[in-house]
């Protein structure tokens, strides 16, 4: 079975859980990096919102044909209790009929507000959630260095 890690990290605790799933499970591992370059300050005043609203961020194109893998795992970290809005741009590249596991790196490593409606939305892609698990980082918010 073909298997590809896809993240967006900000503050890059996402980042390493993807890739330590990745190594894990012999996956190719993707970075879905934002177009607009965003300070933490962003994250909080239309970040946090945008998540709550389900809005997708614009990001870059990525480099692999999500077609091609059996299996894929999507990764985000939590603001404000939902996904990030990249997590919402990675949802709508997905095609159906793929089974889809899911992680969110957080503080708390909680998402009770969000977990169903980020479920349904993979479902209404036609996929199929096979693991939806919560990361508890204990990170507090922060961009990383690179
Ligand atoms: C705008 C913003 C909102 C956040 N909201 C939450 C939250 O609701 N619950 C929580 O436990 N952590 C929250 N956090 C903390 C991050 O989810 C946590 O630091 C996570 O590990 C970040 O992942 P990253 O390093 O890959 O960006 C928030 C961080 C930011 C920047």
């Amino acid at each position: 079975m073909k298997t590809i890690v896809i993240y967006y990290s900000f503050g890059g605790s996402t980042k390493a859980e993807a890739e330590r799933v990745a190594a894990e499970n012999d996956a190719v591992l993707c970075r879905v990096e934002e177009t607009k370059d965003r300070s933490l300050f962003s994250t909080f005043v239309q970040g946090a919102p945008n998540a709550k609203y389900r809005k997708a961020s614009e990001i870059k194109k990525i480099d692999q044909d999500l077609n091609l893998f059996d299996r894929i795992v999507i990764g985000c970290p939590v603001w404000g209790g939902y996904p990030a809005p990249a997590f919402n741009a990675i949802a709508e590249l997905l095609p159906s009929g793929k089974e889809v596991e899911l992680f969110f790196c957080s503080s708390g490593g909680e998402t009770p507000k969000s977990s169903q409606g980020t479920k349904d939305l993979i479902s209404k892609k036609g996929c199929r959630v096979i693991s939806y698990r919560d990361v508890k980082t204990g990170k507090s918010p922060g961009k990383a260095k690179d």
